[in-house]
C-alpha cells in the first residue's frame, strides 16, 4: 500500500482514489482570469525544479484544469487528481493559491529546488481535497525596525508564508530603533531616521555592550508597491503599522518638535535609539505632531490598500508626559483628567483620521486601557489577558499571546539557543495553541479574526537568523490557523519531517529538533530569561487595569 502523501497544514478533506497523473516533459493548463497567479505558479515550480513545461490550452485539453467555482467560500478550493487531468476549483485567487500549493505539496520531493540537472517525471497520487482555513486572519508580524530586512528577503518570507497558506504580513514598519518606509512629505524619516550608529548587542538591559556598526535601511514606495503587489499575487495582505505614540524615537531624532519638550523648554535631542527596551522619548500630543501623523498616514494609505491599519499604541511610558507641564495644559484644555489620557487621545485623532478614509485600526491591547476605542481590532499580546478582556468588551481580536506566539522568544532551554529571551515557546507550545481561550462564549469564540506570531528582530541581525527562529515553528502556527487547534502532534511532527525537506529544498536554515548547529549559537551573548510562571506574575501586573 502507498503511503498518503504528505500535506502541511492538512486539509479538512483527504481522500486517496485510484490511479494516478503523470507529469513528463510538458503538461497543458486552462484556468480562469482569477487563476493566473496560481497557474504562474505550478509553471515556474514545474520549469525550474524538473524542466516540466506548462503550455496553455482550452480547458477540455487541459491536464491542469482551473476551474470557477463561485459556491465554494473565499479561501475554500477543492482539488481532484485522476488519471487524465487535475482540477483545482475555487471562487477567488485565494483559493486558487492555496489550491495550487497543496497540487505542489502532492508532488513530492524536489518540486521546490531552483533547477535540476536533467528533466524529471513527476507523479501526482490520485486524491480528492477539499478544504477551507479554520481562521480569516493567519499571520506573521516582522519587526523590520530592529533590525532591517532587505526587500528581496521580504519576498523570500512572503513566498514561504504562501507555501504555508498564511494571509496576513502584519509590516512592523517604525519603532525607536528605525523608521523603514519612505514618506514624501518628511524626507528626514530616510534620512536620518532610517539609521542608527551602532546597537546593543544581546538583552541584559541596561548593562548590555554595544557593537560599533551602523544599521539602517528603508523601503523606497517603489519598494513598498512591490512588496504588496507580490503578497497580494500570493493571497497575502501585508497589513503596515506605524507604533505611535511611543515607540517614535527615531521620529524624533530626524524631528525633534514631535517630542515631549525638556525642562527648560527646548526640543530634545536624541540620536535614533541603539538600544532595546522601552525608550523614554514618546511623541508630544502638540496639534502639529497630529497632523505630521496624518500625513504619514494619507502617504502609508497611498502604498497599502489593507483595510486594518496598525497605530500601535504599546509600551507608552506616562513619566515624561507626566513631568511636562505643556502636557498638562493640553491634557486640561482637552478635557483630559490625566496627562496619561493623551495616549488615547492622540490615538483616537489618528483612527479618525483612518476611519474617515475607509480603513480600520489595528493596536496593541494596551488600548484596552481606553474607555471606547472605535473600531478597532485588538492584538492581544500580553498573554492570553489582553485577548479575553477584548472578548469580553465585545471587541475584535488577533490572538498573539507572547507565551505561546512571540517568536523571537528561545525555543528551548537550551543554554545553546543564541541569545534567550523570554520563556520557552517551543514547537509543542505553538502546536497546542488556540486562538480562542478556553471558556469563550459562543459570541466571544466569532470575535476572534485569528492568530499571528510576532517576530521581534532585536536579536535576529540577518535574515538567517530569522529563519531560525521563524521555522519550524511557523509551520505549527500554520497548522492551527488553518486547519483547526487541537491536533495531534506526534502526528504533525512525522509529516514535519518531510516537510521540513521542503523547507530545505527552499534554502531555509530552520532550527533542528536537536537544537542550533554551531554557527547558530551566539556564545557570551547575554539573554534574559523567565519561565511561564514568572512572565504571568509579569503580565498580571501589566494588565492590572485592564483585566
Ligand atoms: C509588544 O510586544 N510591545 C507589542
Amino acid at each position: 500500500m502507498k503511503l498518503d502523501p504528505v500535506l502541511l497544514p492538512r486539509p479538512q478533506v483527504f481522500e486517496r482514489t485510484a490511479g494516478e497523473f503523470t507529469l513528463n516533459r510538458s503538461v497543458r493548463a486552462a484556468g480562469v482570469a482569477e487563476a493566473v497567479d496560481a497557474i504562474a505558479l505550478v509553471s515556474e515550480r514545474l520549469w525550474s525544479s524538473s524542466r516540466i513545461r506548462v503550455d496553455h490550452a482550452e480547458t477540455d485539453a487541459a491536464g491542469l484544469r482551473f476551474i470557477a467555482d463561485p459556491a465554494l467560500a473565499a479561501e475554500a478550493y477543492v482539488l481532484e487528481v485522476g488519471p487524465s487531468c487535475v482540477e483545482v476549483r475555487a471562487s477567488s485567487s485565494a483559493g486558487f493559491g492555496h489550491g495550487a500549493v497543496t497540487l505542489l505539496q502532492l508532488m513530492g520531493d524536489g518540486v521546490w529546488r531552483s533547477a535540476t540537472a536533467g528533466a524529471r517525471a513527476i507523479t501526482i497520487p490520485a486524491c480528492r481535497i477539499e478544504d477551507e482555513p479554520r481562521f480569516g486572519w493567519r499571520g506573521l508580524m516582522l519587526d523590520v525596525a530592529r533590525h532591517f530586512l532587505p526587500v528581496r528577503e521580504v519576498l523570500r518570507l512572503l513566498d514561504l508564508m504562501a507555501m504555508h497558506k498564511y494571509n496576513r504580513l502584519h509590516f512592523h514598519l517604525t519603532d525607536d530603533q528605525g523608521w523603514r518606509v519612505e514618506i514624501k512629505a518628511w524626507p528626514r524619516l530616510t534620512e536620518v531616521s532610517s539609521w542608527r550608529s551602532r546597537s546593543q548587542v544581546g538583552a541584559d538591559d541596561a548593562t548590555a555592550p554595544e557593537n560599533d556598526r551602523p544599521h539602517g535601511g528603508f523601503y523606497t514606495r517603489a519598494d513598498i508597491a512591490e512588496i504588496v503587489a507580490y503578497a497580494a499575487s500570493r493571497g497575502i495582505t501585508v497589513v503596515p503599522e506605524i507604533d505611535v505614540p511611543g515607540h517614535s524615537q527615531a521620529a524624533i531624532a530626524a524631528y525633534p518638535h514631535l517630542g515631549i519638550p525638556t525642562a527648560d523648554g527646548r526640543d530634545p535631542e536624541v540620536e535614533v535609539w541603539p538600544r532595546f527596551g522601552v525608550s523614554g522619548f514618546p511623541l508630544n500630543a502638540e496639534e502639529p505632531t497630529v497632523e505630521f501623523f496624518r500625513t504619514v498616514l494619507d502617504e502609508l494609505l497611498e502604498l497599502f490598500p489593507s483595510v486594518d491599519i496598525g497605530l500601535g499604541g504599546d509600551e507608552v511610558p506616562s513619566g515624561p508626559w507626566e513631568a511636562d507641564p505643556r502636557s498638562w495644559e493640553l491634557a486640561r484644555v482637552r478635557g483630559l483628567g490625566h496627562p496619561r489620557e493623551l495616549q488615547f487621545w492622540f490615538l483616537d485623532q489618528l483612527n479618525a483620521h483612518i476611519r474617515s478614509r475607509g480603513r480600520r485600526m489595528l493596536a496593541w491591547d494596551e488600548i484596552l486601557e481606553h474607555d471606547e476605542p472605535e473600531g478597532v481590532t485588538v492584538l492581544g499580546w500580553r498573554g492570553e489577558t489582553g485577548v479575553r478582556t477584548a472578548l469580553r468588551r465585545g471587541l475584535p481580536v488577533v490572538a498573539c499571546p507572547d507565551n505561546a506566539l512571540y517568536f523571537d522568544y528561545r525555543q528551548s532551554d537550551d543554554p545553546r539557543e543564541p541569545v534567550p529571551v523570554g520563556v520557552v515557546v517551543d514547537l509543542r507550545t505553538v502546536y497546542a495553541s488556540d486562538p480562542i481561550p478556553a471558556g469563550a462564549t459562543a459570541e466571544e469564540a466569532a470575535l476572534v479574526r485569528g492568530a499571528q506570531a510576532n517576530l521581534w528582530t532585536e536579536h535576529l541581525d540577518s535574515s538567517r537568523a530569522v529563519d531560525y527562529m521563524l521555522w519550524p515553528r511557523a509551520c505549527a502556527l500554520a497548522e492551527v490557523l488553518w486547519s483547526g487547534p487541537g491536533g495531534d502532534f506526534d502526528e504533525f511532527d512525522r509529516r514535519l519531517e518531510t516537510h521540513l525537506r521542503r523547507l530545505a529544498e527552499r534554502g531555509v536554515e530552520y532550527r533542528r529538533a536537536d537544537g542550533p548547529l554551531p554557527w547558530q549559537e551566539r556564545p557570551g551573548v547575554a539573554g534574559r530569561v523567565q519561565d511561564q510562571a514568572e512572565r504571568q506574575r509579569e503580565i498580571d501586573l501589566l494588565t492590572a487595569t485592564i483585566a
